[in-house]
């Protein structure tokens, strides 16, 4: 199987769950925004890693849709949190709506999630619940940290690395590992594909972060600049004031602290920093330095050796990418 085809099983799953029920204003954000599209990066991954542990990927399908309702929902409230205007190529769910919208039309999602996973036996259930809740609190405490590195300007390269493993790879590990669990995999195992989700996280947040600032506006889908105007410690600002000459790093502190700026003067001065500094080269190797550390874990993984070359082309893919 390739990835457009989990991709397509997996769309063909979600179809059938669309909820067509009052309010209105509840269900169709849920709606508008599951059918928004994206990259369905996580679903695949389940699927994939039920696969590749020798179970049928479908008996997966449940937990690739409990995953991606769970990502949805923290897109709504990430988009609130970040004030950002465009989702996939369209009107975020609060500028669509209303922020009060978003905020119960998302935690309705939330509960949606778990309730989507009742379909499983009590055995497997209460395994992949505890991976779950442990996760989604992850998620939490990482997006929590996001927000407060904003308002300030000490962040160091670790706090940065412990956060975004917390808002981003977690769910990427978890997904794989639930996979795994479907599938009746062996503990090292387990453990060995969530390493493997957690760096393939890491480098697939590093390459958000770079696409953010660097990003085509035409393709992209999101505001380009967006983390600049919000001022969010990202692994390039962190880099380019490691490697800034003093006056270099006056400057972008005062651009990161300045309130009332015009926002494409700001957003153009800053990414001229992030060159100017090498922070972009160093972000480009660091994607390929956690892409090539996550096929590591494959290495020792006791999987057939095609199932791993899927996973190991689904990470090239990831890091090319420019979405
Ligand atoms: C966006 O996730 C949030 C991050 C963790 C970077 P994705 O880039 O997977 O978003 P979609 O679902 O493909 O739109
Ligand atoms: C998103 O981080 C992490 C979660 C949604 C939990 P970002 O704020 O970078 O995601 P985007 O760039 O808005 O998709
Ligand atoms: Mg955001
Ligand atoms: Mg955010
Ligand atoms: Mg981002």
């Amino acid at each position: 199987m390739n990835i457009e085809r989990y991709k397509s099983i997996f769309l063909t799953h979600l179809e059938g769950k669309s909820i067509e029920k009052e309010p209105v204003n509840l269900y169709a954000p849920i709606n508008y925004i599951l059918n928004l599209g994206g990259k369905r990066l996580r679903p695949i991954l389940a699927l994939l890693s039920t696969d590749a542990f020798g179970d049928d990927p479908k008996k997966a399908l449940d937990v690739a849709l409990a995953i991606e309702v769970f990502h949805n929902f923290t897109l709504i409230h990430d988009d609130i949190m970040d004030d950002a205007p465009l989702r996939r190529g369209k009107e975020t769910v609060h500028e669509k709506w209303d922020i009060n919208t978003g905020i119960l039309s998302g935690d309705a999602m939330l509960i949606l999630a778990y309730q989507i996973l009742e379909s499983y036996e009590p055995k497997i259930y209460k395994e992949l619940m505890r991976v779950f809740n442990q996760t989604a609190l992850e998620v939490c405490e990482g997006q929590q940290m996001d927000m407060d590195f904003e308002t300030r300007t000490d962040v160091t390269l670790s706090e940065y690395m412990k956060m975004i493993t917390l808002k981003t790879s977690v769910l990427v590990a978890a997904a794989l590992q639930m996979g795994g669990i479907i599938a009746g995999a062996s503990e090292d195992d387990k453990q060995r594909i969530y390493d493997f989700g957690l760096n393939l996280g890491l480098a697939f947040q590093l390459q958000d972060d770079y696409l953010d600032a660097f990003g085509n506006p035409e393709t992209f889908g999101k505001q380009v600049g967006g983390d600049i105007i919000e001022n969010k410690k990202t692994y390039l600002v962190l880099k380019a004031l490691e490697n800034a000459t003093s006056e270099q790093s006056e400057n972008l502190l005062n651009l990161y602290t300045e309130e009332n700026q015009d926002q494409e003067t700001k957003i153009e001065a800053v990414k001229n920093l992030f060159e100017e500094t090498g922070a972009v080269k160093m972000i480009q190797d660091e994607i390929e330095n956690y892409t090539q550390k996550a096929f590591e874990y494959l290495e020792q993984m006791q999987i057939d050796t095609e199932k791993k070359q899927i996973l190991i082309d689904f990470g090239n893919f990831l890091m090319k990418r420019n979405v």
